[in-house]
């Protein structure tokens, strides 16, 4: 930061030193109080404050027209808005000073989405593609004085049925139970804002990104790229800018020049003469390379391998002429220094061809030279609102940072969600978090009519300009699950398989492929995901099985098993999606609804909440194989949310131990459960609840992504294999890996035995088998590990239970004493304290609550076996110990 400060500040004394214009901007946003919006809907009957960036859905529940849009049945009792059409007005003054430069452009960073633009009465241009960057040449359309600019939105719905008329793509609909609506696949918007099985249907209007107009006489930098390579000691990066005149600026001459902050508080800077032709659109580009010492940057890592070391690159467009109107225009991005590529190589040449692993090729992640394990989950945007996910950069931050506290390195923007603002990637950048990128098909076959392809095009290359600068951005991908969908025959598609298959290719291939490369080129791009890779291309790109375990990545759902059960998981190479629906807190589901006849899981309202067919029987007969419930139990529901939250961990945690074993021999490299985060209060596969409260799932993968881990596999023949997981670059060398057998009533193991472990580098070994000691009595007892090693400052215990905890002899119902003071530790504006639990007996799954205290605990879900246990927790505002002894409610899991 230090050194951009003083680069900004040699850059401004320049400028005064020499007289240059800097472009001039006029935000059109509502915080300019100058400029003020309104909302109409087609009828007149609504004439309310508009909010710029913002959303028709946001301006009607700040007006009172509409209540909170997540209560209650309000998705579909507010459905007659997306039907409506609306639009967005605003006045502004323009100075004759303005108009004095030769050039003037309204920039939409992002308008959501069918919108005719009028500025002073007259058109000026349509948007229909919420994901591209709109540029308009206002100059003759601008008057000194008082300027109107209108936005005439089209109801989203009827333009998707409207084009469907002509261009029908299966499938035709969402499912029944989404209570969604159709088509979506025809409109350029987020995918889910029609509904998805985890969210509601919101079809969002508005103007949802920055807008602002440009006055220049010169040239806009409007994209930077950044190539980085590799060769012997030194980095080779190629900076190319992106430059936007006006149309009628035919040549440009002038200076390009980029400054590279370094190490030692040194600046790198090199400069380029620049005469040259536009195109005709009045853009150009211009490439410069730099040569960096090794010694002079250090390398940015994945979180859990090495630190985030950014380094500002600044560049200057300056145009040639005389002083008056000479013009300078810079940008300002923050670039890493990292290799990536993802081995897709014959598998046989590292694991033998007799083996059934050694088929195919290998998929993983190579970062700095080191192949790296990918953990993580999936993104899907972090509100339903495309205005709020772009805007509320707390929200995201809380969502990141939960990422990166539970060892994550790597999420995957999902492709029915949106492309994820600046902000979004720069703190990726800095928490050190890869993102897997998705292009945003999903679920659905794509039109391909001219009209759409030039649409779809406009929006790749824009987002991979944007976006490309990144070094979180890992990988590309062009749509999720398209590919299987249409092999597998999931809307129906199969009479017509030749048509849409070469409509595929058309759009993926032939269309996105060479934009992507062409801007790209060293980012690897896939076509799918799940795909086989390589291997899919190769046979034509609609594989014969997407989901083969010998390439590329794969999604796996399995409801019917025992999810507990790490035996009943496929190999896969790569595991991109796969995931367990539970409930969100009573908490959490309060801020939707209070009528206590809602909180019935058949209540008409749990059932509209619930988008997944089936989805609370899959819950239940999950909970059915482990847990004890009885539909009589007066606790029913409190319970089945509880329960939910244990099942889903314990699958969740089960499935990624069983692929971070299958690390050995680089078998499987990644695992990225469905999903992070959540738009709703409502069951759904998330970790996080709406609100940002942890579920289970959440603390569990603090432990389940450990970087070393102690992972034992109960076999089908009751033995356990005990594997050792070190996500580090460095060795692990004479631990030890101890095993304890405990009755589930006393905190003294009944047998105690260590075992020397030693784990490679990035490795995943088993280390020993056992048998189940006392496998007579295997529903009295259960196994703990635990790891101890030289440079390992912690590692999580681990557990087996022999036999589904329902059937365990010996639970007794425990006293619990709790406890809370008050410590020093610093905790953003709230108090941390440690909460002190003691207990008498072994207690499976407890869960603290801090009810209407909002906090967060480091750890939770305990598997408590011994009488002592601490826990911190930091609370949002400042409170006392008393207030939180208060306010702190647990529960256990007895039989
Ligand atoms: C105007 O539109 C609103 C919202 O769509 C609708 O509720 C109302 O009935 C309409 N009024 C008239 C007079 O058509
Ligand atoms: C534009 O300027 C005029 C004259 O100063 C003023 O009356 C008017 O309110 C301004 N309009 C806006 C939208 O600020
Ligand atoms: C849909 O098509 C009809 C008939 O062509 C047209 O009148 C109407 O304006 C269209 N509506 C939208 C939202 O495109
Ligand atoms: C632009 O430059 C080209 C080649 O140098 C020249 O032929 C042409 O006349 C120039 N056009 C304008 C509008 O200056
Ligand atoms: C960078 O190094 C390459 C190869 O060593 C050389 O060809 C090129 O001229 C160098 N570029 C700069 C800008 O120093
Ligand atoms: C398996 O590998 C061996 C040794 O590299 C080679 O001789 C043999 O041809 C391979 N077999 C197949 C089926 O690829
Ligand atoms: C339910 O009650 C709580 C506590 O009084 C309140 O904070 C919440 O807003 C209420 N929820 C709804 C949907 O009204
Ligand atoms: C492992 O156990 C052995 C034998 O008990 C002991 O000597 C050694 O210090 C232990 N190593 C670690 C890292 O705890
Ligand atoms: C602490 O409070 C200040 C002032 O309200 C706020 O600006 C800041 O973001 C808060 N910090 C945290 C970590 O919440």
């Amino acid at each position: 930061m230090k050194s951009l400060v003083i680069l900004l500040f040699l850059i401004s004394f320049l400028l005064n030193l020499h007289k240059i214009n800097c472009l001039l901007k006029l935000s059109l946003e509502s915080s300019n109080e100058n400029v003020k919006w309104t909302l109409e809907n087609r009828n007149k009957s609504i004439n309310i404050p508009g909010s710029v960036p913002g959303g028709v859905y946001t301006d009607l529940q700040n007006a009172g027209i509409i209540g909170d849009i997540l209560s209650g049945y309000n998705d579909v009792l507010t459905r007659w808005v997306a039907y409506d059409t609306w639009t967005y007005t605003s006045k502004f003054n323009v100075s004759a000073n303005n108009l004095n430069s030769a050039v003037a452009k309204l920039v939409l960073e992002g308008v959501d989405t069918v919108a005719y633009i009028e500025l002073n009465g007259i058109p000026i241009g349509l948007t229909k593609n919420m994901f591209v960057r709109y540029v308009f040449d206002v100059k003759t359309y601008l008057k000194e004085g008082e300027n109107k600019l209108t936005f005439n939105f089209e109801s989203p719905i009827d333009y998707a049925k409207n084009r469907s008329r002509q261009h029908f793509a299966a499938p035709e609909c969402v499912p029944d139970v989404y209570n969604g609506e159709c088509h979506v696949n025809q409109i350029r918007k987020m995918q889910a804002s029609f509904s998805w099985d985890w969210g509601p249907a919101f079809p969002s209007v508005g103007i949802w990104r920055n807008v602002r107009l440009e006055f220049f006489n010169g040239a806009v930098i409007r994209s930077i790229t950044t190539h980085t390579e590799k060769k012997d000691t030194i980095w080779f990066l190629t900076v190319k800018v992106y430059l936007d005149t006006s149309n009628n600026i035919r040549n440009i001459s002038g200076y390009l020049s980029v400054y590279l902050s370094v190490e030692g508080h040194s600046t790198i800077k090199i400069g380029k003469n620049v005469d040259t032709q536009t195109n005709s659109d009045g853009t150009f580009d211009v490439e410069l390379e730099m040569n960096i010492s090794e010694n002079m940057i250090r390398e940015w890592w994945p979180n859990g391998y090495g630190s985030q070391y950014l380094y500002n690159l600044l560049v200057f467009f300056t145009t040639h002429g005389d002083r008056s109107d000479r013009e300078i225009s810079h940008k300002h991005v923050k670039i890493g220094f990292r290799t990536i590529e993802i081995v897709e190589q014959k598998a046989s040449l590292i694991l033998g061809n007799d083996t059934l692993a050694g088929q195919g090729l290998t998929f993983y992640f190579k970062v700095n030279g080191h192949p790296l394990f990918m953990k993580g989950s999936n993104w899907i945007p972090s509100n339903v609102l495309p205005e709020i996910n772009e805007n509320d950069k707390i929200r995201i931050d809380n969502l990141l940072t939960a990422a990166r506290d539970t060892h994550m390195a790597m999420l995957r923007v999902w492709g029915g969600g949106v492309y994820e603002s600046d902000y979004f990637y720069r703190r990726c950048d800095e928490l050190g978090i890869l993102i897997w990128q998705d292009f945003m098909f999903a679920c659905a076959m794509y039109p391909v009519d001219p009209e759409f392809l030039d649409n779809v095009r406009a929006e790749i290359q824009h987002n991979v300009l944007r976006l490309q600068h990144h070094p979180s951005i890992a990988v590309w991908a062009g749509n999720n699950e398209n590919e299987v969908a249409l092999r597998g025959n999931w809307y129906s598609t199969q009479a017509q398989f030749d048509k849409y298959k070469a409509e595929y290719i058309r759009l993926y291939v032939d269309n996105i492929k060479p934009i992507v490369e062409s801007i790209d080129p060293t980012r690897r791009y896939l076509i799918s995901s799940p795909s086989n890779g390589r291997k899919s291309e190769e046979d034509g790109y609609i594989a014969k099985n997407p989901y083969d375990p010998h390439f590329g990545d794969t999604h796996y759902y399995n409801y019917l098993a025992d999810n507990w059960n790490l035996n009943i998981y496929p190999q896969t190479r790569f595991a991109s999606e796969y995931g367990f629906q539970s409930l969100p807190s009573l908490k959490t589901m309060k801020t939707a609804t209070n009528k206590t006849s809602d909180y019935r899981i058949d209540s008409d309202y749990f059932k509209h909440r619930q988008h997944s067919p089936n989805g609370y029987s899959f819950i239940e007969s999950q909970i059915n194989r482990h847990l004890k419930l009885n539909k009589d139990d007066p606790k029913y529901f409190e319970k089945f949310v509880y329960y939910s939250q244990i099942s889903q961990a314990m699958s969740i945690k089960a499935e990624t131990e069983f692929y971070r074993q299958s690390q050995a021999d680089w078998y499987t490299m990644g695992a990225l459960y469905w999903q992070l985060n959540d738009v709703w209060q409502a069951p759904s596969w998330s970790g996080i609840e709406y609100g940002g409260k942890w579920k289970m799932l959440h603390y569990f993968a603090k432990s389940f992504f450990a970087p070393v881990l102690v992972s034992p596999r109960l076999t089908l023949t009751e033995n356990v294999d005990v594997y050792l997981i070190n996500d580090r670059i460095v060795a692990i060398i004479n631990a030890n890996i101890t095993v304890e057998m405990f009755k589930w009533n006393s905190f003294t193991p009944i047998k105690s035995q260590s075992y020397l472990a030693n784990a490679k580098p990035l490795s995943s070994e088993k280390q020993f088998t056992i048998d189940l000691w006392d496998a007579d009595k295997k529903d009295e007892i259960f196994l703990r590990f635990a790891l101890q090693a030289d440079g390992v400052i912690s590692s999580p215990q681990n557990y087996i239970f022999p036999v589904p905890l329902k059937n365990a002899k010996g639970l007794r119902t425990p006293n619990i004493k709790l406890d809370v003071s008050e410590t020093t530790a610093v905790c953003g504006n709230g108090t941390s304290f440690t909460v002190n639990l003691n207990v008498d007996t072994i207690v499976p799954f407890l869960w603290l609550e801090a009810n209407s205290i909002d906090g967060h605990f480091h750890d939770n879900g305990f598997i408590i076996t011994e009488p002592k246990t601490k826990v911190h927790f930091c609370t949002k505002e400042k409170i006392n110990a008393q207030q939180l002894k208060r306010g702190i409610t647990y529960k256990y899991y007895e039989n």
